[in-house]
This record gives structure tokens, C-alpha cells and sequence, in this order.
């Protein structure tokens, strides 16, 4: 049997042996009670409850704006709606980056007033004794690199990152460093896939891919372009399984319909 069917809760042990065994793991974003119901009872291994609610909850361009009170919100939601899978908590712009007591603060109030079960943060050797200091207290740390979304304004584009041999061998050592540090997996975002696999490789711990092609130990998707709610966001990786924004579309054109025709409620919908 899979390590995944075998198991009632998944754990950072879990995804260990998942990676031990060679059995992909599957991670998706949500930000609220009814949709992470939805992907726990689908089976999903991890829900990350990423700061791109920034992004496609609050609207705003970039995940900058988005607070350590309003991912703590997004985060007791997700909680309140499983029962088996692991919940990843974005640590926002912020409130991690200015020191590592910061950042274990920070930390800690997202253990504490969430339930979730560990934390993710961006960076790789900048980022170490944050990472240290948090997984000393106890809280699962997972890590980020390639396109690191915090870092858009240094960056000034969503392009590739770490094709080039400097930026590529930066990217390799950080992987190990944060092993080190102590993170249990580590997310590479849109990195050239023959990269991620030298890294994956070259890590006991998991890597979960975005854009970083399949010889990742596992795949993250945005829960907006996976379900096609995002018409705009259409990159080269991206696999859209539903197309959510035309059939809700469809759906709510037809209720208005129905309202201004007078055909909504009929005598069964009443009281
Ligand atoms: O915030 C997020 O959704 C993320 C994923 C893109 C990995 O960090």
C-alpha cells in the first residue's frame, strides 16, 4: 500500500517516507473553511495557505500587502475545514525579514492562533537563522527559492530564475543550506526543470515544484489557475482542470435570468 493511503494524518514524517518511497506528493493553495474541505476530502497531501491571497483574495498585484493578522485569518479557515492533510502557512512580507526574533515571533503567532502545522518562508542564506531559530522552537519550517514572489521589486519580473550558472549554483547551495537549517521540504519556483531535478536529487528532504518541471518529489498549483477561476494567468506550466470562471459565469447569468423573469422562486421554492 502507498505511504499516502496508509496513513490517517499527513506529517512532515510522512512526506520523508513519501520521498523515501518515490510516491509524488501533491500540494494545492486555499484560503478559506469550504475549499479546503473540498481538497482534504479529495485527498490532497498539503494545503498551503500561500500569501498569493494577496493576489487572487484581496486583489492586489503583488503578495506584498498582505498582513501576518489577515494570513492568520485565511489560515484558522483553511484549518477549521480538514482532517488529514498537512497546512503549510505562508509567513507574509514582513514579518519575517527584518531579524530572527521577529521572525520566530511571527511564527509562533501563526502556530499558536491557527492550528496549522508549520510554516513556509522565502530566501535561502539570507534567510538561515530565522530558519534555524523557528525549527529550534519546535514549528516545521518549509522553504522556498527560485522565484521568490516577496522579492518581485528586486527581481522586476515573474520571468525563469536561475538560468544562469551563478544564480544556479546560489540556488543549489541555498537547497542544501536550508536542509541544514533544518526545513523539511523546500518549494522551487519556476527554475528550468533539469535544475530542480539536480537539486531534488541531491536533498533527502522534498522538493515541491512550480513551474520546475516533473522530477520534483511533489507539485504545488494556485487553486484559482488550477480551477480556471483566473482567465488572465496562463503560464507555459500551468494545467487548468476546470474552467470555473465560465461555468459560475454561466451559473449566476442564469439565476439573474431567472430573478427578472419572475421563473425563480417557483411554488416548490417556497414556504
Ligand atoms: O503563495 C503561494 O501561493 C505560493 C505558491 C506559489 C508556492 O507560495
Amino acid at each position: 500500500m502507498s505511504v499516502q493511503k496508509e496513513i490517517k494524518k499527513v506529517t512532515t514524517n510522512t512526506l520523508q517516507k513519501m520521498k523515501a518511497a518515490g510516491e509524488k506528493i501533491s500540494m494545492i493553495t486555499a484560503y478559506d473553511f469550504s475549499f479546503a474541505r473540498i481538497f482534504d476530502s479529495a485527498g490532497i497531501d498539503i494545503i498551503l495557505v500561500g500569501d498569493s491571497a494577496s493576489n487572487v483574495m484581496a486583489g492586489h498585484e503583488t503578495t506584498l500587502p498582505i498582513t501576518l493578522d489577515q494570513m492568520i485569518y485565511h489560515a484558522q479557515s483553511v484549518v477549521r475545514g480538514i482532517d488529514r492533510c498537512l497546512v503549510v502557512v505562508d509567513m507574509p512580507f514582513g514579518s519575517y525579514q527584518s531579524n530572527s526574533d521577529i521572525a520566530l515571533a511571527s511564527a509562533i503567532r501563526i502556530m499558536k492562533e491557527t492550528g496549522g502545522h508549520s510554516i513556509k518562508l522565502e530566501g535561502g542564506a539570507e534567510a538561515i537563522d530565522s530558519i534555524k531559530k523557528i525549527v529550534s522552537a519546535g514549528i516545521p519550517v518549509m522553504g522556498h527559492l527560485g522565484l521568490t514572489p516577496q522579492s518581485i521589486y528586486k527581481f522586476g519580473t515573474y520571468t525563469v530564475r536561475a538560468k544562469e550558472f551563478d544564480e544556479a549554483e546560489k540556488l543549489k547551495q541555498d537547497a542544501l543550506l536550508l536542509q541544514e537549517a533544518g526545513a523539511f521540504a523546500i518549494v522551487l519556483e519556476k527554475i528550468p526543470a533539469a535544475l530542480a531535478k539536480t537539486v531534488s536529487e541531491s536533498l533527502h528532504i522534498p522538493t515541491i515544484g512550480i513551474g520546475a518541471g516533473g522530477d520534483c518529489d511533489g507539485q504545488v498549483l494556485v487553486m484559482h489557475d488550477l480551477l480556471g477561476i483566473n482567465t488572465e494567468f496562463k503560464p507555459r506550466f500551468l494545467r487548468q482542470y476546470l474552467n470555473m470562471h465560465e461555468q459560475v459565469s454561466t451559473a449566476v447569468t442564469q439565476y439573474i435570468s431567472d430573478v427578472k423573469a419572475r421563473d425563480f422562486p417557483n411554488a416548490q421554492e417556497q414556504y
